[in-house]
Formats: C-alpha cells, sequence, structure tokens
C-alpha cells in the first residue's frame, strides 16, 4: 500500500550535513517510491522560538532551496509552507478542544521549556504538540519520519486521533512513526545540531569542512601516533565512567563513505593502525565531497531563484490544502460547527 508521507521542519535555520543525511535524504527516497509526499516548512511553529520577520521569510526560502537542490522534486513531492494551510490552524483549534492537558504538560520539551521557569512562557509554547497534530493528521499521514525528539509529540497525535475518533467516528488514519532516522555525529561527537556550533554547513567550502574535520574532529584519544591502534566504535558506560574510541570520524564513516558499512575497510586499518586520523580525517572529507559537490552545484544555481520558490510554495500550498481542506471541513461539521 502507498503511504502517506509527512514531515515538517522549522524555519529556525539552514540544513546542516545532519539534516541532509539524516532525513532529507530518507525524504528522496520516499519521494522516489510512489507514495504521496508531504514536505512542508513548520513557519507558525518557528513563531515559537523566533520572531524576527526578515529572518523567518529568509530562513524558509533558504531551507525550500536546499531541499530542492538535495533532489526533492516539486513534481512528485508537495513542498509546502505550513502558514499557506489556514485549514491547519483551524483544526488544531478544533483538536485542541479534545486536548487534555495533563498531556500536554506531560510532553518533556514542555517540562524543559515551560515547566520550572517564569510565567512568561507562551501558550504557543503549550499547544506546540496539537498544532503538530494538526499537521499530522490533517492530510491523513500515515508515515511521519522525525527524529528521536519528536517522538513524543508524534504520540500525542497518535492519541488524539483515537480521542476524535472514538467520540466522532472514525475520521483520523493513525499515523506510524519513522523515528529510524540516521543520527549523525557532528563535530565533537554529539548528534549534530543547529545551535551546538558542531555542525557542519552544507554550503561551506569543502576546504573548509577539511580544516574542521582536522582541527575538531574527535578520535581515538588513545591512538596518538599514526601506527598506534586505535578503537573506531565510541564505547561510552556512563556507569563506569567509560567513553572510549573514535568519537566523530568512523561513525561518519560508516554512514557516508561507499562500501565501509558492507565492507568495514577502515575500521580494520584503524584497529590495525595501518591508517593515521590525520588520513582517515582526509578520506571522510572526500566521502562528504562526493556528495556535497553535487548539491552545492544545485544550490548556487538555485541561490538567485527567489521567484522560483515562492512559485513552488504557492503550488505546493494550493495542493497541500486540496488534500487538507476536505478533512477538516468533516471535523468542522462532526463537531457540529457549520460555517453559515
Ligand atoms: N516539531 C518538528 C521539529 O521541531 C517540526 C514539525 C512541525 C513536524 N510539524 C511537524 C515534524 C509534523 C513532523 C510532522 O522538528
Ligand atoms: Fe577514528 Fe579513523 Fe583515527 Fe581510527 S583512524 S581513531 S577511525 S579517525
Amino acid at each position: 500500500m502507498s503511504e502517506i508521507v509527512l514531515s515538517g521542519i522549522r524555519a529556525t535555520g539552514k540544513l546542516h550535513f545532519g539534516n541532509l543525511m539524516g532525513a532529507v535524504q530518507h525524504f528522496v527516497r520516499f519521494q522516489g517510491r510512489g507514495d504521496t509526499c508531504l514536505f512542508f516548512v513548520a513557519d507558525l511553529h518557528t513563531l515559537t522560538t523566533l520572531q524576527d520577520p526578515d529572518d523567518m521569510r529568509r530562513n524558509l526560502r533558504e531551507i525550500v532551496k536546499d531541499y530542492l537542490a538535495a533532489g526533492l522534486d516539486p513534481q512528485q513531492s508537495i513542498l509546502y509552507a505550513q502558514s499557506s494551510v489556514p485549514e491547519i490552524p483551524e483544526l488544531s483549534l478544533l483538536l485542541s478542544m479534545l486536548q487534555p492537558l495533563g498531556d500536554l504538560l506531560r510532553i518533556p520539551t514542555f517540562k524543559e521549556k515551560v515547566r520550572g521557569q517564569d510565567e512568561s512562557a507562551t501558550l504557543g509554547l503549550v499547544t506546540y504538540p496539537v498544532l503538530m497534530a494538526a499537521d499530522i493528521l490533517g492530510p491523513k499521514a500515515t508515515l511521519v519520519p522525525v527524529g528521536e525528539d519528536q517522538v513524543p509529540n508524534v504520540e500525542l497525535a497518535r492519541r488524539l486521533a483515537h480521542i476524535f475518533n472514538a467520540r466522532f467516528g472514525e475520521t483520523f488514519v493513525i499515523p506510524s512513526m519513522m523515528d529510524e532516522m540516521v543520527k549523525v555525529p557532528g563535530l565533537d561527537g554529539a548528534k549534530m545540531g543547529k545551535s551546538d556550533g558542531n555542525a557542519i554547513d552544507i554550503n561551506a567550502p569543502i576546504s573548509e569542512i577539511s580544516t574542521l574535520y582536522k582541527k575538531r574532529g574527535v578520535t581515538d584519544p588513545k591512538k596518538v601516533r599514526a601506527g598506534d591502534p586505535g578503537n573506531p566504535y565510541r564505547t561510552v558506560d556512563i556507569a563506569k565512567g567509560v567513553d572510549e574510541g573514535c568519537r566523530s570520524v568512523y561513525a561518519v564513516h560508516e554512514l557516508i563513505t561507499p562500501g565501509e558499512k558492507e565492507g568495514r575497510e577502515i575500521a580494520d586499518e584503524c584497529r590495525a593502525g595501518t591508517i593515521g586520523c590525520a588520513d582517515c580525517k582526509e578520506r571522510l572529507v572526500g566521502s562528504i565531497a562526493a556528495i556535497l559537490g553535487p548539491f552545492q552545484e544545485k544550490r548556487a544555481a538555485l541561490a538567485n531563484q527567489d521567484d522560483y520558490v515562492i512559485d513552488v510554495l504557492h503550488e505546493g500550498g494550493k495542493r497541500a490544502r486540496v488534500l487538507i481542506a476536505p478533512t477538516v471541513e468533516a471535523v468542522r461539521e462532526k463537531m457540529g460547527v457549520i460555517i453559515y
């Protein structure tokens, strides 16, 4: 059965290499399988943390350019801005009437960001997951690929769909989650993140990326000289205070260097001491260049194509509305709300 795949991204900044390999490449694969694909920029969600309107407008377009350069095709996938579909916030409001507050208060992001702080936290932050449920349930998505941090939000959407269906009759599809999205380690070995300063900018010149790995890539500290044997795998045991092995180089090799996952050649060379960390990093940068070279070429061609990007968003918004509006209309009617 073909899926309705949906995923959103906030417009908080540009994409980094972790987003590209961990998420966007998956999206491209779904697109090629003939599924119905909806990929959108969650600009309304972005308002919970970013208020500068110029940043918002710019980030949104830049992300769409990144998506296009990475291979998302506006003919095959529906690419849109969340705010182009006014039925989404409408659905969010309707759903909020069924959303138990207790569930919202137990969402980890809510606990981190709102509880324990002063009372200036906004209502938008509290209802963030309900808006996300509307994103997902509106087009009746069957599969939602997300990072681990978004799992509680998708679970909340699933519960909300159950609550609605039980009360008003089968309406929503219960979405499945795909949370095996690859986690790409950043320069320091922690998950690559926008705000951690450990990210690789996908539009940076390869020479710059090379310098970053040389200076900041974290290798096995026990492998001091090139000929010393090393451990390519990071082993962490917090209880025993153990954190050993290569932190930020080999894990990326395994993800992107052709043949490595199957053959483990570099891993063997590392253990045998027949490769040094400098060479190993150089090879990694080669693998990164093989991916980013073609990407950057397409991306550069889009740099001044804002009109085209706006066109893509306009068309995508129309197509998304065609999918979403009938669901929201049905929900409204089932709840007894009629537009007179
Ligand atoms: N909350 C998600 C994030 O911060 C973005 C998002 C908004 C999303 N709506 C969504 C992701 C719907 C998946 C499905 O990354
Ligand atoms: Fe890491 Fe490569 Fe050095 Fe081994 S040789 S520790 S895998 S950088």
